[in-house]
């Protein structure tokens, strides 16, 4: 189906949610918290300006209706493990540990470097940890959420020692460079994190949620097995991300809150609790209106939408990086995650640091 097919009826999900208090992520598992970040952005910056000289676009609508100035884009040849390698590497050291010491690496990517096998397969060979066994999640732009909500519950159960979880993307491969509606929007990167177990705080709680009704109003409609790729398939650009941008704004604004009101309410705590909000950087507008919902003030927000535009399952690791590294968390801080996307589906994940 194309983005204009009918309404889906996702609107009553999220209220049919049971909202009941669940037993935190700890419980009588392992506390499991993230124990060394990494990052890795291509170098190449491409600014509005440059858009404008591509489609029919101006730096004014760009800033106007989604915060981004410019963002980050790979060279031509450069897949998602050339990023997310040296994000991998970075979150191991970190960690104060080895390549050949990760028990498991799962990657939230959308864009693997393969249809076959997952970029995880890739990435553990990139970095070498031949120890670990590798999966990818396809979680769209929740990818990094959905990644450690999973790999949080292996290591947690005492399955595995650790774990490296990587959100990584590369949209500009399968943007069409002449929609003006998409291609503003995205842009390249890769993040990481090492998970272990802690002796306090950690992951405090995880809420996954999806409504595959919506999957109609952000997807690639080709390239899988329902059209396979041919002659066809890409003569009528359908390898090429799609989306009902107004469907999906509606969708995240309401998502974005509720999310966070659920996973908070899971983990004992109030949105007054929050000391930093990392939510998914798609568009400012969309980040507002969501703290508007909590009655959160921006300043308890990390925004870097200006700079890099999404990154799909890149965004809210890459942003967990950049507000740990400037000093934005402190021990002790409680962390909100939230994420949403092509699905449709949203995630969220409370982190005592
Ligand atoms: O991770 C999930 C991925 N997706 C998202 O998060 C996207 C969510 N949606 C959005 O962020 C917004 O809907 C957009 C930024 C995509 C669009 O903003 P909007 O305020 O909802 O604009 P609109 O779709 O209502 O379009 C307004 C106008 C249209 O022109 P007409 O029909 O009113 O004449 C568009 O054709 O803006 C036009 N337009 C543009 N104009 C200049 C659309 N894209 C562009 C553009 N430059 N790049």
């Amino acid at each position: 189906m194309t983005p204009t097919a009918k309404r889906s009826s996702h609107r009553t999900i999220i209220k049919a949610t049971p909202t009941v208090r669940r037993p935190s992520c700890t419980g009588s598992l392992r506390q499991v918290g993230i124990v060394g970040l990494g990052a890795c952005l291509p170098q190449r910056v491409v600014t509005n300006a440059e858009l404008e000289r591509m489609v029919k676009t101006s730096d004014a609508w760009i800033r106007s209706r989604t915060g981004i100035r410019e963002r980050r884009l790979i060279e031509p040849g450069q897949a998602t493990s050339d990023l997310a390698a040296p994000a991998a590497l970075e979150a191991i050291k970190a960690a104060g540990l080895r390549p050949d010491e990760i028990e498991l690496i799962v990657t939230g990517t959308t864009t693997p470097d393969t249809l076959c096998p997952s970029a995880s397969c890739v990435i553990q060979d990139k970095v070498g940890a031949k120890r670990a066994g590798c999966f990818d999640v396809n979680a769209a732009c929740a990818g990094f959420v959905y990644a450690l909500s999973a790999a949080q519950g292996l290591v947690a159960s005492g399955q595995y020692q650790n774990a490296l979880v990587i959100g990584a993307d590369v949209l500009s491969t399968i943007i069409d460079w002449t929609d003006r509606s998409t291609c503003v929007l995205f842009g390249d990167g890769a993040g990481a994190a090492v998970i272990a177990p802690v002796g306090r705080g950690g992951i405090l709680a995880s809420y996954l949620g999806t409504d595959g009704s919506g999957a109609c109003h952000l997807q690639v409609p080709a390239g899988g097995s329902r059209i396979p790729a041919s002659k066809h398939s890409v003569e009528q650009k359908q390898h090429f991300l799609k989306m009902n941008g107004s469907e999906v704004f509606k969708f995240a604004v309401r998502v974005m809150g509720e999310a966070a009101i659920v996973v908070l309410d899971r983990a004992g705590l109030k949105p007054e609790d929050v000391d930093l909000f990392i939510p998914h950087q798609a568009n400012i507008r969309i980040i507002q209106a969501a703290m508007e919902r909590l009655h959160l003030p921006i300043e308890k927000v990390y925004l870097n939408v200006e700079k890099y535009g999404n990154m799909s399952a890149a965004s809210t690791i890459v942003a967990l990086y950049e507000a740990a590294k400037a000093g934005r968390i402190k021990r002790g801080d409680i962390v909100v995650l939230v994420a949403f996307g092509a699905g449709l589906v949203w995630g969220a994940t409370v982190i005592e640091w």
